[in-house]
């Protein structure tokens, strides 16, 4: 399996020992559950795709969703998306906040291909929280992070509900105390001057009805990855004019994991696909992956991706 299910979970009053912990165990790879004003996020580095495959790992997550990448103010996010007025003026008045933003994605952002799960856009938001703001500065990292709960279970606003489906699985918890917002942020897509409400949430954005912004019928997320060639799984050899990805014991033209490790296959995945659609070959085929753990969100998304 996995190495991220034998944890003993601490939990930390949010402080300066244990920011300086849980900081540590971001350079270290690790994920911590950290509040936010929202809910409680399960956060890792965001430039380290292995560290974001361990967030999987811990939820449990049977499939990859893009994540929202955390930051500490307007300046590093511009670093990492490409901002335009309409996009600028809502960071400037809704940030620190329960407001995430949906952008493109700069192409030497640093992000792991796993985090934005191959999509050329990126989801990101300047949290208000105190705790979440001094992890993203101590650590120096863009933090990409979901709720902190079990896939299927409901979002934490206290440190004990986050203890009740991840202890065990992650190594620190930092408490303090129940969440003020108890609510996911609102997520808007920014496509040029047209805005898409994606998912309803906290910061109500009737006002930009009326100060230019135009808001699309609310809905639809962004069409999910895939790569543009046939995608043939489970494959055992490749044919002449197929790319092969291998994993473990089949090497493939590249590797998700020559040791077969899920962990770092999962954090291969996205940049592989895209390494494959470059590729001139005009098919990929893929070597079987095991359906354990994280196996179980791999396959779910390349059975996506050859639909
Ligand atoms: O309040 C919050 O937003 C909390 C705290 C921890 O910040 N986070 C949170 O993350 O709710 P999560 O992973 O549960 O939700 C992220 C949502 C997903 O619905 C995902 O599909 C969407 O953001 N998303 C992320 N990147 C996207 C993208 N590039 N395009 C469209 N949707 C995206
Ligand atoms: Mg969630």
């Amino acid at each position: 399996m996995d190495t991220n299910t034998a944890f003993r979970t601490e939990i930390c009053p949010y402080g300066t020992a244990g920011i300086a912990k849980a900081a540590q165990l971001i350079a270290e790879g690790q994920c911590v559950a950290v509040p936010t004003e929202t809910v409680y996020g399960l956060a890792a580095d965001a430039t380290n795709g292995e560290a974001v495959a361990r967030i999987y790992a811990a939820k449990g997550r049977p499939s990859f969703n893009p994540l929202i990448v955390h930051l500490p103010d307007l300046e590093s996010a511009e670093r990492i998306a490409q901002f335009n007025d309409t996009a600028r003026d809502l960071a400037r008045r809704y940030w620190p906040g329960p407001l995430t933003l949906v952008l493109p994605l700069k192409p030497d952002s640093g992000i792991a291909g796993i985090v934005s799960a191959g999509l050329t856009t990126i989801a990101l938001r300047v949290p208000a929280h105190p705790a979440m703001q001094d992890l993203l500065r101590a650590s120096g990292k863009p933090l990409a992070a979901p709720s902190a709960n079990a896939s299927g279970t409901i979002s934490p606003t206290r440190a004990d509900h986050v203890a009740r489906t991840l202890s065990g699985r992650i190594p620190l918890i930092l408490d303090a105390g129940p969440t003020t917002v108890g609510l996911e942020s609102t997520i808007i897509a920014v496509d040029g001057d047209k805005l898409r409400l994606l998912r309803p949430g906290p910061v109500d954005l009737a006002l930009d009805l009326e100060t230019g912004g135009k808001i699309e019928a609310p809905g639809q997320m962004e069409s999910h990855y895939a790569p543009a060639k046939p995608l043939r799984l489970a494959a055992t050899t490749a044919e002449a004019d197929e790319f092969f990805i291998g994993f473990g014991a089949i090497a493939g033209d590249e590797s998700l994991s020559p040791s077969g490790d899920l962990v770092e296959a999962a954090a291969r995945l996205f940049d592989l696909l895209h390494t494959a659609d470059l590729s001139d070959k005009p098919r990929i085929a893929v070597a079987p992956i095991p359906q354990n753990g994280l196996g179980a969100a791999i396959a779910d998304r390349l059975h996506r991706a050859a639909a």
